[in-house]
């Protein structure tokens, strides 16, 4: 959500700054723009839409050593040129990016720029000309700009450039993420180092509330008082062949195809060379105090939680409860007296998430995040981090860290049950190494799932996802999917619901689609199916080796009935894809949506 790049060294910003702002597309913006100094002074260029319009829009005859550039998804003020990002102060002086939300814009205007006319919408333009407001006072752009840092409520990443002054980036955050990257005679600003690894590897993390002055040889971190602070950069252990597309058409596509060797690359990093879960020892006392697990977690993240609750209270007997992160701090549950919290999410950003973190920290509780970003903003602030290792994932639809999630939360609650001295029925490495075959299966059964998506969702407005059980839980991440991507309206229901209410809205044609992947549960799920049928509906039914039936479209391979999620998700994964694909949506970046949502 929202992306900011930055660079001041020898060399022509604006390519770097183009190609720093295509590497972040992923996380969803609705306009762009740059901005760069040199000797005529700063040059501006913002449109609404993507990078591709912003590219024709530069002027290719302007060379400039340093420059600011910002994806915006709109928070305060339509998507448009005006709104769009770098925004200037009234003389032109200052000229800033930012991410995030500013809670007090409008106090901060009432008190000192009343005097001031804007031009936007944006909270953005409300900083800038406070950064000049408070020039104007002191004559000191260090200054102004701590000044104004110190006075801002709510969440911001910023970049500033002084059109006086081609020798510094001024560089603040707060709760939304931002990192200096290093190089020789250069250095950069990014929301995510995938945004500049071509230029570096080497990175140096910002706390919130510090200012960071970036020259091209030399960066200083200073806190809001003005005392400096030293820290050590870190290597960004990203291959920059990961984040490329290669042959395929869509990220999407690839991330899905992907499963199999992540489901792989989690075996091998969980397991020691005994074959024996290889676990933190600090994560295993921590889960063997906890008297009860809250999972936090938004979205397809919340759905993996679900999955996670079902392995954490079977294998490893600790009551568990699933809470969106949305919602969770104004409405907390009477907690018990030794909670753990896990917090689940991909880019480790998530606004609505931290803010949970930040919460149950402030009261004392001990936090695990399961990320697929270590040096993430949710993992840096817990006490303990697992890690995904699913690779960047850069569509906006999670795929492949849904199915990682489930994976890494199944070691976890396995090595909990071992490590309680619980008896475990089966090997949890070996059943995961079959359910990386049967992903692989799957994945090349695309024609098939192609082929059901013309069958079922060719012209639909609508349609729903049932099942019982743990495939309830999956119907949830199918609806989701289905929608975000195909803007199809769709939902997951638990298959007994539907007659409660909902079933008044199948007709005839509705697509149903229904898992059948648990034992206990299959005739009662196929009775539901039977009940939509009756009133009109297509039942697509996906069901398990050893429990089809003849009226099944789609059979999976078998796996051991707590892990069906991981291979039933992916037919669902494909038909959304493929419904995407032929209402041409954009697939891999939906329209409204973020993937990194770092407001709340
Ligand atoms: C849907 C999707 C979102 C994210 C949610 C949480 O495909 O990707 O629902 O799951 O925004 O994001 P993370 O996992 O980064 O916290």
């Amino acid at each position: 959500m929202c992306g900011i790049v930055g660079y001041i060294g020898n060399n022509d910003s604006k390519s770097i700054l183009l190609h720093g702002l295509e590497k972040l597309e992923y996380r969803g913006y609705d306009s762009a723009g740059i901005a760069v100094l040199n000797d005529e002074g700063v040059n501006l260029t913002k449109v609404k839409g993507r990078i591709v319009n912003l590219k024709e829009r530069v002027d290719e005859s302007i060379q400039a050593t340093m420059g600011i550039g910002h994806t915006r998804w709109a928070t305060h003020g339509v998507p448009s040129i005006t709104n769009a990002h770098p925004h200037q102060s009234s003389s032109g002086k200052f000229t800033i990016v930012h991410n995030g939300v500013i809670e007090n814009y409008q106090d901060l205007k009432k008190e000192y720029l009343s005097d001031v006319s804007f031009v936007s919408e944006t909270d953005t333009e409300v900083v800038v000309q406070l950064i000049e407001k408070l020039y104007n006072q002191y004559q000191d752009t260090v200054k102004a700009f701590r000044e104004a840092m110190g006075l801002l409520k709510g969440s911001y990443a910023i970049g500033m450039i002084d059109a006086d002054d081609s020798e510094t980036l001024y560089v603040s955050k707060n709760k939304s993420p931002l990192l200096i990257g290093l190089g020789e005679d250069f250095n950069v600003i990014a929301s995510d180092a995938m945004a500049t690894l071509n230029e570096t590897d080497q990175y140096l993390e910002i706390i919130d509330k510090e200012i960071v002055l970036v020259s091209r040889n030399d960066v200083q971190i200073q806190k809001l008082n003005g005392s400096i602070v030293e820290r050590k950069p870190y290597t960004a252990k990203i291959d920059a062949s990961d984040i490329e597309k290669g042959t395929y058409p869509h990220y999407m596509l690839k991330e899905i195809d992907e499963q199999p060797i992540v489901i792989r690359n989690i075996i091998k990093e969980y397991q020691d060379e005994n074959n024996q879960l290889k676990l933190d020892e600090s994560i295993r006392q921590a889960m063997d105090k906890a008297d009860r697990v809250y999972i936090i977690a938004a979205g397809t993240s919340y759905h993996a939680g679900l999955v996670g609750k079902e392995f954490i209270e079977k294998l490893a007997k600790i009551p568990t409860e699933v809470h969106v992160a949305s919602e969770f701090s104004y409405n907390m549950p009477l907690l018990s007296e030794k909670p753990l919290f896990i917090f689940i999410s991909q880019s480790g950003e998530t606004a609505d998430s931290r803010s949970v973190l930040v919460k149950i920290k402030e009261m004392g509780h001990p936090a695990l995040t399961i990320t697929n970003v270590p040096g993430s903003t949710l993992s840096r602030e817990a006490d303990y981090t697992l890690h995904l290792h699913a690779g960047p994932e850069i569509a906006v639809a999670s795929t492949k860290a849904y199915t990682a999630q489930i994976a890494v939360l199944s070691i976890l609650a396995s090595d909990t049950a071992k490590a309680k001295g619980l008896e475990l029925e089966f090997d949890l490495m070996q059943e995961l190494a079959i359910v990386s075959s049967a992903m692989e299966v799957l994945t090349d059964q695309k024609e098939e799932i192609e082929q059901l998506t013309r069958d079922f969702l060719s012209t639909t407005r609508n349609a729903f996802f049932i099942g019982r059980s743990g495939d309830y839980n999956v119907s949830l991440e199918g609806a989701l999917k289905l929608k975000e991507i195909s803007y199809i309206q769709a939902e997951g229901f638990a298959g007994g619901e539907l007659k409660h209410g909902t079933i008044a809205l199948i007709e005839e044609g509705t697509p149903v689609i229904a898992l059948a992947t648990h034992e206990n549960v299959n005739y009662s799920i196929r009775g539901n199916v039977q009940e939509v049928v009756a009133r009109g509906a297509n039942a697509l039914i996906i069901s398990m080796k050893g429990l089809e039936q003849d009226t099944d479209s789609f059979v999976l391979p078998k796996v051991h009935e707590l892990l069906t999620p991981l291979v039933s998700v992916i037919p669902l994964q494909l038909l959304a894809y493929y419904a995407a694909l032929h209402r041409d949506c954009d697939v891999d970046k939906p329209r409204n949506l973020a993937k990194s949502v770092t407001v709340e």
